[in-house]
């Protein structure tokens, strides 16, 4: 899309969001046109509501999944079936191997994942990294709501590069976004969110392994929380992707 195009669509808009906006709508239309099949990793938070909102209107051949984990609170599944009404069925849901859960509750337990980084993983990897990987077999590139400046261990995060534990173009669409700009999206829009960001949410997860955030805390303080700051990742994003620069020479399969 041109710069004007896209202005045009996003009227209304304050200028310094219209231009990140359109920002975004480009990166979103050049993986629709260079690097399909290609999905965006949503978990319904703010940010990827931002993103489901635009892919639905500019670059509708991209694709969307969520891994449903089995823990996740009652208000994201208000939220899915508010995305399905008023999107249609655009979402697809991974849910883990039961096999897998399975085995992680016989070992560690149903709640283990409290008692130590390593059920933690375990817990994690069963619920989301397992499936993660399935949603992802066959892909070019995958999406995510990831900014900068969520947390610590986020500020190496860029718009495109390439993941090497996945083998393939990862795109972080709104990495330059501030908070602020993802809500000012969403009220423009009437985007439908998460009711637990009005509870003092700031970041959403399973419902054990989430709460709420005191004003003036890092916004991901509530996940994890029993767990030392720098461990707070769950194995969905692995390594700070490095800039490759696909969007001039993404090579075709
Ligand atoms: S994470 O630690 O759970 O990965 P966060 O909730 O901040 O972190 O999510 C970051 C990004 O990871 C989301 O914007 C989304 O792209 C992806 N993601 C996280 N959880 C899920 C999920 N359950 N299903 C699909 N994508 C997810
Ligand atoms: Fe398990 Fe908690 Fe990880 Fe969800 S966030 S998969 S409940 S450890």
């Amino acid at each position: 899309m041109s710069e004007s195009r896209a202005v045009s669509v996003e009227r209304g808009l304050a200028p310094v969001l219209r231009a990140r906006v359109c920002q975004a709508v480009q990166v979103l239309e050049r993986v629709e046109a260079e690097l399909l099949p290609a999905a965006l990793a949503s978990s319904f938070s703010a940010e990827d509501m931002v993103l489901l909102d635009l892919i639905r209107r500019h670059a509708p051949g991209i694709g969307i999944f969520t891994l449903d984990t089995g823990r996740l609170p009652a208000e994201t599944y208000a939220l899915q079936q508010q995305v399905l009404e008023r999107y249609g069925p655009v979402v697809r849901t991974y849910f883990p191997n039961p096999a897998e859960v399975e085995g992680f509750v016989a070992h560690y337990g149903a709640n283990g994942f409290y008692h130590g980084i390593e059920a933690r993983r375990a817990c994690c990897h069963a619920r989301k990294v397992a499936p993660l990987q399935r949603a992802l077999a066959g892909q070019r590139a995958w999406l995510t709501g990831m900014r900068r400046a969520q947390a610590v261990t986020r500020e190496e995060v860029v718009v495109e590069g390439f993941d090497e534990h996945h083998g393939l173009v990862k795109v972080n669409p709104l990495a330059e976004w501030r908070e602020d700009d993802v809500w000012a999206y969403l009220r423009s829009r009437r985007v439908p969110y998460n009711e637990l960001y009005d509870q003092g949410y700031r970041s959403i997860g399973c419902a054990p392994c989430t709460r709420p955030v005191a004003p003036g805390e890092d916004a991901r303080a509530g996940r994890w929380w029993w767990e030392a700051s720098g461990q707070r990742e769950c194995g969905l994003h692995r390594a700070p992707a490095g800039a490759t620069g696909w969007l001039k020479c993404a090579a075709k399969p």
